[in-house]
């Protein structure tokens, strides 16, 4: 009898979300201008992503380095049917967002109490009571919602994180009636059969349209992740052009998983995504002119070695 062949079943359509100008650019330590995080936006929006996380409005003092918010998301040209998704802390930034026209919010915690405090200076609990009227404020407003569930595989402080314990903070999200859910390997820690029971403990509760994993490739485990999660059914992932990222809240965390990487697996695979590979090679040139520095994604350094 032949084999049974492991990647016969995997989603025909992915869907990629581009991180880059969030979660990449958070963690800059020089000022990017905002003139060019909207020309960075704009290649991104011409590529063909339909979902993009364009900044946030945290407090300006946590991260300054995208105090321009609103600016940013003034300045855009705003393709038609592409999701423009902001992070937001609390109820001013969820005003900041609203005045400035975002299509979704993202609201953040995670699986680990040391790291959520860190972050935004509460316990997971207090996360979750403070996120209930800023998600109320987006209902009102048909705004979307993502809930993002960092640390989900390993806390920078606290070590070994739980699958349990992520399911429990899923739960609280779920309740307050999140579109979405983001499950983030904050530090790069995650192994393919990690994956395998973070999903197992979130699947009773969670359908897999509402599932969407964010790895960072700092130990080099993110694509072997992807395909891990891809076998059972997870077609959300978050990405950054050029690899470009982390978050100032977690030692070590640098290195988004590199959108090219993970688009270049998913063509490979024949999964459908709707990106134009060149024009995130464009998207993450443009950036390592304007950092002097070239980006992490293997796929950018094979593109533009020519091979
Ligand atoms: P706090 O200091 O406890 O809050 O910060 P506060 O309410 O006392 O506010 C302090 C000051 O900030 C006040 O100003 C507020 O008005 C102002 P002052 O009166 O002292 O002049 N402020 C704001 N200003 C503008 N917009 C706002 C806002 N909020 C307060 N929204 C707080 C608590 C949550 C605000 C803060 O800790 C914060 O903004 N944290 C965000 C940190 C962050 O962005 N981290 C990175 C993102 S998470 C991540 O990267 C992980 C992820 O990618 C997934 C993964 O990889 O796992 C999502
Ligand atoms: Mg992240």
């Amino acid at each position: 009898m032949a084999a049974r062949d492991p990647l016969a079943r995997l989603p025909h359509h992915v869907t990629v979300v581009e991180v880059g100008p969030r979660d990449g650019l958070q963690n800059e330590h020089d000022v990017i201008a905002t003139a060019d995080k909207i020309r960075f936006l704009d290649r991104l929006s011409a590529a063909g992503f339909m979902e993009i996380e364009a900044t946030s409005f945290v407090s300006p003092r946590a991260v300054p380095q995208l105090a321009d918010a609103a600016e940013v998301m003034a300045g855009i040209t705003r393709r038609v049917g592409v999701r423009y998704s902001a992070l937001v802390p609390n109820a001013k930034g969820m005003e900041r967002a609203l005045a400035a026209g975002v299509d979704e919010v993202a609201i953040f915690t995670g699986a680990s109490e040391t790291f959520v405090r860190h972050n935004i200076n509460t316990s997971i609990a207090g996360s979750i009571a403070n996120f209930r009227p800023v998600v109320a404020m987006a209902r009102a407003a048909g705004v979307r919602v993502r809930g993002y569930i960092s640390t989900a595989f390993g806390c920078p402080y606290e070590g070994a994180v739980a699958p349990a314990a992520v399911a429990r903070v899923a739960a609280d999200l779920l309740a307050l009636e999140v579109d979405e859910l983001s499950i983030g390997d904050t530090i790069g820690v995650a192994t393919p059969n990690q994956v395998v029971q973070v999903i197992a403990a979130l699947r009773p509760d969670v359908e897999l349209d509402r599932l969407a994993l964010h790895f960072h490739d700092t130990r080099g485990t993110a694509l072997a992740n992807v395909l891990a999660a891809l076998q059972l059914g997870i077609h959300i992932f978050d990405s950054s052009a050029g690899g470009l990222g982390g978050c100032p809240y977690a030692p070590g965390a640098s290195g988004n998983l590199a959108t090219e990487d993970l688009v270049y697996l998913l063509d490979g695979l024949g999964i459908e995504t709707g990106v134009d590979l060149a024009g995130v090679v464009e998207a993450s040139r443009l950036l390592a002119e304007v950092r002097g520095q070239a980006p992490a994604s293997r796929y950018f350094a094979a593109a533009t070695a020519g091979t």
